[in-house]
């Protein structure tokens, strides 16, 4: 299993099966969804080629998106754990606070061209639904969001705001009333209204075509960070380390993605998962445990699952990261040994937040917190000539209730 230098990741599956490496991804999906699947593979195929359709993507992500978010030191956490220096792609800046911004536009500009006047879409964190709801809004779509009630609870300032947008929330009941039972109700809504309805997966999850929009959207910030990193250092410089939290895997996929073709001995990918509670056995975190390959939102992956090949309940303070599989794309990057994956727990990510806050004005939500725990416990150990990068790819505004609870305050 290898990665091709000159082809786009998200292409290298086989045109058949729709598999990365032989084994991951897929279209594993109902009969009744096969046309709405292939219409929209063969449309989006079309528009990312389009010269119109990207010069729109480009419009929106610069001046409704606000790209390129900032590429920042942090002198005073740098100072402070000695070592390399930490850097950070401030993605948080993007309108409404998070990545899920980049695949929810595109989301409606494709629903848009497709004719459709409806939009459904599930989310954990809330920042996918909450991003849906602010470009259904500004494209003039009808939009449901789907959330497991658990987080929903967890989750309040996102859903006002979805509320706000004029999105209705589908309350999901089902399972572990978390991200995994929302896409599989959304899914299940979708397979009924496909007619009239566009679908869009929140991350690079879901059969093989979600999973290619998605990263084909979030792709906007490597190549961003890329023309960054050139400016700021004249040159890519000889070591550096791109650390992200992975759930679904949409922002760390993005924010790798213009960096494929380098040598890992260059530039590290560090994917980080959640590892749950520290005193529990329950993790979201299926590529640093081993978990075995299964088939999840028809896709096949890495996935928590018991001995009878049934999904396992997943537990993370962060509702983003809360989920039992993985992209695809980065079970393929584990088994290509391109990129190392491991896990950080709740405790380790709260204290990541509170020394962050501390040193930093930046305020990461909890699913970047268990990357900025990686960075913290690896660079006190590296030169000083190492550039660690970390993606804040969300603000924790809409963790405060969470943070306020387990800090005993919001912000340092
Ligand atoms: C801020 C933030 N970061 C990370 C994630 C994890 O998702 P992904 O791995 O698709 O980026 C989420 C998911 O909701 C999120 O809201």
């Amino acid at each position: 299993m290898k990665i091709k230098k000159n082809i786009p990741l998200i292409d290298q599956h086989d045109k058949k099966t729709g598999l990365w490496g032989g084994k991951f991804g897929g279209s594993y999906i109902p009969e009744t969804l096969k046309k709405p699947v292939e219409d929209l593979t063969n449309l989006f195929e079309k528009l990312r080629k389009d010269k119109n359709f990207i010069k729109e993507r480009d419009y929106y992500f610069e001046n409704w998106v606000g790209s390129p978010t900032s590429f920042v030191k942090l002198k005073n956490l740098t100072k402070h754990l000695g070592g390399a220096q930490i850097w950070t792609k401030v993605v948080s800046e993007a309108n409404g606070g998070a990545h899920k911004i980049y695949n929810a536009t595109v989301h409606c500009l494709i629903a848009k061209r497709a004719g459709k006047k409806f939009i459904v879409g599930d989310t954990g964190a809330g920042y996918a639904g909450k991003m849906l709801s602010m470009a259904a809004k500004k494209f003039g779509l009808k939009c449901k969001i789907f959330m497991g009630v658990k987080d929903i609870k967890r989750q309040k300032p996102n859903c006002d705001a979805m509320k706000k947008n004029g999105a209705e929330i589908v309350p999901v009941y089902t399972g572990s009333q978390t991200l995994v039972d929302a896409v599989s109700e959304c899914m299940r809504y979708w397979v009924s209204n496909c007619d009239t309805t566009h679908m869009c997966v929140g991350s690079t999850v879901g059969p093989n075509i979600f999973v290619k929009i998605c990263g084909w959207s979030t792709s906007q910030i490597s190549r961003e960070l890329i023309i960054q990193i050139k400016k700021e250092f004249g040159k890519i410089p000889k070591k550096i380390k791109l650390l992200n939290c992975v759930g679904g895997g949409s922002s760390s996929f993005g924010f790798w993605n213009e960096f494929m073709h380098y040598n890992k001995k260059q530039i590290e990918f560090v994917g980080v998962e959640a590892g749950g509670p520290k005193k529990s056995k329950k993790h979201a975190a299926p590529l640093t445990y081993g978990s075995k390959i299964g088939i999840l939102h028809g896709a096949a992956q890495y996935v928590n699952q018991n001995k009878e090949g049934q999904i396992e309940e997943t537990e993370s303070i962060s509702a983003g990261l809360d989920y039992p599989g993985v992209s695809p794309l980065h079970c393929f990057l584990k088994d290509t040994k391109r990129a190392r994956y491991t896990a950080a727990t709740d405790e380790e990510a709260l204290s990541a937040y509170q020394l962050v806050t501390k040193y930093e004005n930046l305020n990461p939500s909890l699913e970047p917190s268990h990357a900025f725990a990686e960075a913290i416990k690896i660079a006190p150990k590296l030169s000083k000539d190492t550039i660690v990068c970390v993606c804040s790819c969300g603000d924790a505004y809409k963790d405060k209730h969470i943070l306020k609870k387990r800090l005993g305050k919001y912000k340092s």
